[in-house]
């Protein structure tokens, strides 16, 4: 036990090459209480996860792990996550002031997810362990069909800032199409309005991905003629793909992962 312990707290090094399979609880043995060290272990495991998550180092993961629930839980309802939302929308704020220019042709345009972009989904995942549970489907829309959302701190006020830039405002969500009026009465009723479209995925369409249809419909208005400035998404699926933008601002998100 001893050495299984030594073999974790010199461990820490690794834990970016294995922390998709990896669980902290099997490495250091159930049953044995834990110690200050190991508790800052776990923190330190969390927080790495996390950073890695953020990253874009770990991919594909399906539930937070066991461990790191109560950490991710802290985070997503902290100060901490607020700040680092409101210090991404200064930078958005400070590129657009320094880089913008109007072209005076109605085609600057702007691009905003919605999942822990415009409307908060951290009040779901706070009945489902913050992510610690295995996403479910239809469980996800009856929440959102509710349109009870909160939004997401300081982002009504970016929003707005972008739209009196005279940039248009483009919603590219991966919610299906739906849920369009729930979505849209609930962005009306926490502060959003003035936006150009509201994109929502089709049932039947056939992109393989979260991000091969978002770049897909980046990609249509491009053809229109449009000029994409900047992307806020939750997700790197919301910003990566063939067609981007100038600028690409990712917000934290460490509840769950989409393709
Ligand atoms: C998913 O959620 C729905 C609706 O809440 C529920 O009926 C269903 O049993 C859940 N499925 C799983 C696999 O948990
Ligand atoms: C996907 O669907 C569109 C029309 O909905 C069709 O034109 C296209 O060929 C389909 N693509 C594939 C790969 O099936």
């Amino acid at each position: 036990m001893m050495r299984t312990r030594a073999v974790f707290l010199f461990l820490g090094f690794y834990i970016g090459l294995v922390a998709g399979d990896w669980n902290i609880l099997g490495f250091m043995g159930s049953k044995r209480e834990e110690d200050t060290a190991v508790a800052a272990g776990r923190k330190n495991y969390c927080e790495s996860w996390r950073m890695n998550v953020e990253l874009n180092n770990i991919r594909g993961f399906e539930v937070v792990p066991d461990e790191c629930v109560d950490y991710v839980g802290r985070y997503v309802t902290s100060t901490q996550y607020e700040v680092d939302v409101q210090l991404a929308a200064e930078e958005v704020i400070l590129f657009l002031a320094h880089t913008f220019q109007l072209g005076g042709d109605g085609k600057d345009a702007w691009v905003f997810d919605v999942n822990d972009v415009l409307l908060s989904t951290v009040p779901y995942f706070k009945q489902r362990q913050f992510g610690g549970m295995k996403r479910n489907a239809s469980a996800f829309e009856a929440w959102v069909k509710e349109a009870d959302a909160p939004a997401v701190a300081h982002m009504v006020h970016l929003f707005h800032h972008i739209r009196t830039q005279g940039l248009k405002v483009f919603i590219l969500s991966s919610r299906a199409d739906y849920l369009r009026e729930a979505t849209v009465d609930n962005l009306i009723n926490v502060g959003y309005h003035g936006w150009t479209e509201l994109i929502l995925r089709s049932p039947e369409d056939n992109y393989s991905s979260a991000e091969t249809y978002k770049a897909a419909e980046r990609e249509k208005l491009v053809h229109e003629g449009y000029r994409l400035w900047g992307i806020v998404g939750s997700q790197w699926s919301s910003l990566g793909g063939y067609t981007t933008a100038r600028r690409i601002i990712k917000l934290p998100n460490p509840l769950y992962y989409e393709y």
